[in-house]
């Protein structure tokens, strides 16, 4: 199938030629890479990252990126790829795609994937919002993971957290039936959030539960612990 997609974010420009201003769910942080990132990077990504802009071509198809159709999860902001390793580890059969904008996380998570000797994820740097819009279909995955996603704790960033009720109906209608979306986070004010949005969502049913055994202990995890912040763990299934 061949599908004409929209202009993806940082990619809309005005008649006039100015760029777009967009509400996303990240600020540009550094994309200059440390040594080992970029032996890493050097490595792997042609391998194991789809490059942004194979997304414009309207015969992009996520699964010809793994060589093979296998159940697909989603997981957005996997930052270093802690979390990312270990569970791709656990499902070899599963096509895992990571969706990860800051490009030195994606070096490391490139990285981690090799010394956990796994290559069922594929990277891919464009906005997770307008990625799951757009290249997924609806019914298409077998699990959606969000941990720790960025808390933007004040009111005036408040529409910048990507779990919101809007997020919610979208991760629903991408979910398939019966299948799970985990998520985790630090902010217990996020957490009442994303409990208030996701109960709302009629395609939904969940709430929170206890820590999920297979998530590893992340490095953003721990600095919540160390900071005595409460960690809270979610489950919502498709029905
Ligand atoms: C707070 S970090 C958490 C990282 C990791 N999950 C962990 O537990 O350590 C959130 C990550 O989500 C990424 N992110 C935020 N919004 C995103 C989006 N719309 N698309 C892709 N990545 C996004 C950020 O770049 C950041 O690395």
């Amino acid at each position: 199938m061949t599908t004409v997609r929209p202009a993806r974010p940082h990619q809309k420009f005005t008649a006039d030629g100015r760029r777009m201003r967009e509400v996303l769910t990240y600020s540009r942080r550094g994309a200059r890479f440390t040594p080992s990132q970029q032996r890493a990077w050097d490595a792997h990504h042609e391998a194991w990252w789809i490059p942004d802009a194979a997304v414009d071509d309207p015969g992009f198809d996520l699964d010809s990126w793994f060589g093979r159709s296998a159940p697909l999860v989603v997981e957005i902001g996997p930052g270093v790829g802690e979390a990312t390793a270990a569970l791709a580890a656990a499902r070899l059969d599963t096509n895992i795609v990571a969706i990860e904008v800051w490009r030195p996380g994606v070096a490391d998570t490139l990285g981690r994937l090799a010394e956990a000797g796994v290559s069922n994820v594929r990277l891919l740097s464009v906005d997770a919002v307008w990625s799951l819009t757009n290249l997924v279909p609806e019914g298409g995955l077998a699990g959606l993971w969000t941990f720790f996603p960025d808390p933007w704790p004040k009111k005036k960033h408040h529409k910048r957290r990507l779990v919101n009720s809007s997020f919610a109906r979208l991760a629903a209608t991408r979910l398939m039936p019966g299948a799970t979306w985990r998520l985790a986070t630090d902010w217990s004010a996020y957490a009442d959030a994303m409990v208030e949005a996701l109960d709302a969502e009629p395609l939904l049913r969940g709430g929170v539960v206890p820590r999920w055994d297979e998530r590893p202990v992340t490095r953003f995890e721990r600095k919540g612990i160390e900071a005595g912040r409460t960690i809270t763990d979610l489950a919502y299934r498709r029905s």
